[in-house]
């Protein structure tokens, strides 16, 4: 029996899409050839930083633009698009007139991570993809749609293994990036992440920025197993977020990058559209919870591309204990 891979597993689904079949192809080969450029770091000359901003008013990594038109390049010409959307670029791309256009936007963080590109630590590509409206030519305003009309979303994840990780909707797979063969080998058929986590992902040193709900929950983890919650925490940051929740993905966890009490940070860091919402559907298919603190982020009705949102997402009983913490207030 040949071994399982993603082209004969999207190849037996048989009520999918044939064009979304041929978008999730091309996707996972431009992770194919972001992989093979991380890989090669500073032989490839991809390591640090160009002297661009990009519009979240970050300085730009070299590997951050690279995979950024590695996307655009690999998919424009596969006519499964009316346009894409990009963490490195201002507004929408729109299908040059000399594609054929198709009837989905594709959404990307194209390299997730970049303050540990240059430190050798995993980093990632998280895809949102959505149907377009079907106006033509395709305008910012059609991207604008809550997380459940994804109708897929993944990551790749550039760490000891290459993996891709993938929901059309009916859980979640994984496949590891054979080194020789170049080929996406099935691996974890189905992932599910356990309900209940010791060990919380957080970048501590914001702390005096945390509504007092999210630090009332920490204060209470750091108390170990006389306190209220009963257990003994560990805590893991790796900054990146690809990294975090495929770690959950694997062995369960609570990742919380929470809104900012103060003004300028109000709707916190992550950007809603191509990290939380993916994340987000990845998880709550994994059998997990993803909230902005109050309400599902899947629900969240975006008003522009680019827009930040809290984010509590992993094991489920621990992010409804970290809603009732919401809910005191
Ligand atoms: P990106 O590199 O795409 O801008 O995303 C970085 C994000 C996310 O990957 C990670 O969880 C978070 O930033 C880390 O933030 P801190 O550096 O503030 O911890
Ligand atoms: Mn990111
Ligand atoms: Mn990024
Ligand atoms: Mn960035």
């Amino acid at each position: 029996m040949n071994r399982l891979n993603l082209e004969n597993h999207l190849a037996s689904l048989a009520d999918l899409d044939g064009t979304l079949r041929t978008l999730l192809l091309s996707v996972a080969q431009s992770c194919t050839r972001i992989s093979a450029a991380v890989a090669r770091g500073a032989l490839g000359g991809v390591l640090g930083s160009l002297e661009s901003e990009n519009v979240q008013g970050e300085v730009q990594k070299k590997l951050d633009v690279l995979s950024n038109n590695l996307l655009i390049e690999s998919n424009e010409r596969n006519g499964c698009l009316a346009a894409m959307a990009s963490e490195e670029m201002d507004t929408l791309y729109p299908i040059p007139d000399d594609c054929e256009r198709g009837p989905y936007l594709l959404l990307f963080d194209p390299l997730d991570g970049s303050s540990n590109i240059d430190v050798n630590v995993s980093i990632g590509t998280i895809f949102s993809i959505l149907r377009a409206p079907g106006s033509q030519p395709a305008q910012e305003s059609d991207f604008l749609q809550a997380g459940t009309q994804q109708v897929a979303a993944g990551y790749a994840v550039y760490g000891p293994q290459t993996m891709l990780v993938l929901t059309l909707g009916q859980g979640v797979v994984g496949f590891t990036l054979d080194p020789d063969s170049q080929e996406w080998v099935m691996t974890h058929p189905h992932i599910t992440i356990p309900a209940d986590t010791a060990e919380f992902a957080i970048n501590m040193s914001n702390m005096r920025h945390w509504e007092a709900p999210v630090r009332r929950y920490i204060e209470d983890c750091l108390t170990g197993d006389t306190g209220p919650l009963g257990k003994n925490y560990n805590m893991r940051w790796i900054a990146s977020m690809v990294a975090d929740v495929h770690r959950i993905l694997m062995r369960g966890g609570l990742f919380m990058y929470p809104r900012d009490a103060r003004a300028s940070g109000k709707k916190g860091k992550l950007r809603l559209m191509y990290e939380a919402n993916p994340m987000s559907m990845l998880v709550e298919q994994a059998g997990g919870a993803a909230i902005d603190g109050h309400i599902r982020i899947l629900e969240a009705q975006p008003d522009e591309l680019h827009q930040r949102i809290g984010v509590i997402l992993g094991s489920r009983n621990e992010v409804e204990r970290v809603k009732r913490y919401h809910q005191e207030d």
